[in-house]
């Protein structure tokens, strides 16, 4: 364990790939605000430069894609005064120091991610370098803020443990206490959303059916349409919490409830407990209409001048860099390198 004490930094990221949807606003986008709100020093990012890892993007869709996310960012509650919002590429320190975290990790760790494993499928030979070292860009997002906090939904897990490991190698070898063991914050009652066409998947940008996620984008009549086709099961809806144990689906919209209301899933169920899907579902719509619908409006609003948000992108990656270029440059004065010159 690091034995300095950092001063506490929030950091997370979210991918410009297109199809924003309720899994990151409960696992994500909604607890960022949450740290913003309470007065934390945070930092949140649109990772383009992870967006080209999995597979091609058309360089007009990934730049449309990276500005309605940070729309998206800002319709959701996040001020681009109290919060620096950033796009990754336009911050050079974190692929610098990504690349010092290529030469701490070993392929062993890499080997092990599931993700790796799970987005290369069967022909990892013909899967990007780029797809592999992705959690050592990660880490390098993170410790090149000297972040403390990382909110983020389940399935980051395991890469921020890697995170800790990279921080921890990299102090270990060098003889130094410089990066922090950062904590990942995955909490609340919907840090995995699940499909809504399937309680045994995640949901998430990529799945071809579109009906199985609600994207942020969707108007009310479509949100509500997809959740009154969510897959459910015949039984009426237990009083408490163990009585969803084998029943994914259910579980599923419980969760989904519970997190738009910010309440606990025991508190939920002890006012809906006995209640038919038929009764419950309309009543989730309606709650879910009314948390997403005025974030849609306002990305939409948000999304007619792009060059407004341009210039917030350009103001957060200037007010990064006074914090990640310090930084940069003394990781290389420890490994025995020279600063990167000035221009
Ligand atoms: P990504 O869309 O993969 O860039 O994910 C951005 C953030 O959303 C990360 O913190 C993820 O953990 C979170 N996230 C993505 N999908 C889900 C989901 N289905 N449930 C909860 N959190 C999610
Ligand atoms: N890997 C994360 C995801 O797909 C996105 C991400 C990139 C991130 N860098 C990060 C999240 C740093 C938290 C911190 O969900």
């Amino acid at each position: 364990m690091s034995e300095t004490s950092f001063t506490p930094r929030v950091f997370s990221g979210i991918q410009p790939t297109g199809n924003l949807h309720l899994g990151n606003y409960l696992g994500a986008l909604k607890r960022f605000v949450d740290w913003q709100d309470k007065d934390a020093e945070t930092i949140y990012c649109m990772v383009d430069l992870h967006a080209i890892t999995a597979s091609f993007q058309e360089p007009q869709a990934l730049m449309r894609s990276t500005r309605e996310l940070c729309a998206g960012f800002i319709a959701a509650g996040l001020d681009p005064e109290q919060s620096i919002l950033i796009n990754q590429s336009q911050v050079p320190e974190h692929a610098q120091l990504a690349w010092i975290f290529n030469c701490v990790a070993r392929m062993g760790w890499m080997q092990r991610m599931t993700q790796w494993k799970d987005k290369a499928g069967k022909n990892q030979q013909n899967a990007s370098l780029g797809l592999f070292a992705y959690p050592a860009l990660m880490a390098a997002d993170i410790l090149v803020y000297h972040a403390t906090h990382v909110p983020v939904g389940e399935d980051q897990k395991q890469h921020l443990e890697l995170t800790r490991d990279i921080a921890t190698k990299f102090n270990h070898d060098y003889g130094v206490d410089f990066f922090p063991i950062t904590e990942p914050v995955i909490e609340g009652a919907a840090t995995r959303v699940m499909s809504l066409r399937d309680g045994s998947k995640k949901m998430s940008k990529s799945d071809a059916s579109d009906a199985s996620r609600i994207n942020m984008t969707d108007d009310a009549d479509t949100i509500a349409k997809k959740i009154r086709k969510a897959k459910t099961d015949p039984e009426a809806l237990p009083s408490e919490s163990k009585g969803l144990e084998e029943r994914p689906e259910a579980r599923n919209l419980v969760n989904i409830y519970a997190a738009l209301m910010d309440q606990s899933v025991d508190k939920v169920l002890a006012d809906v407990g006995g209640k038919q899907f038929s009764e419950f579902k309309p009543m989730l719509a309606e709650l879910a209409v009314e948390k997403l619908a005025p974030i849609s409006s306002e990305m939409s609003r948000l999304m007619d001048d792009q060059s407004e948000i341009d210039k917030i992108l350009t103001r957060g990656s200037e007010r990064a860099r006074a914090i990640t270029a310090p930084i940069l440059r003394q990781t290389y004065d420890i490994i025995g390198m020279v600063p990167p010159v000035e221009v």
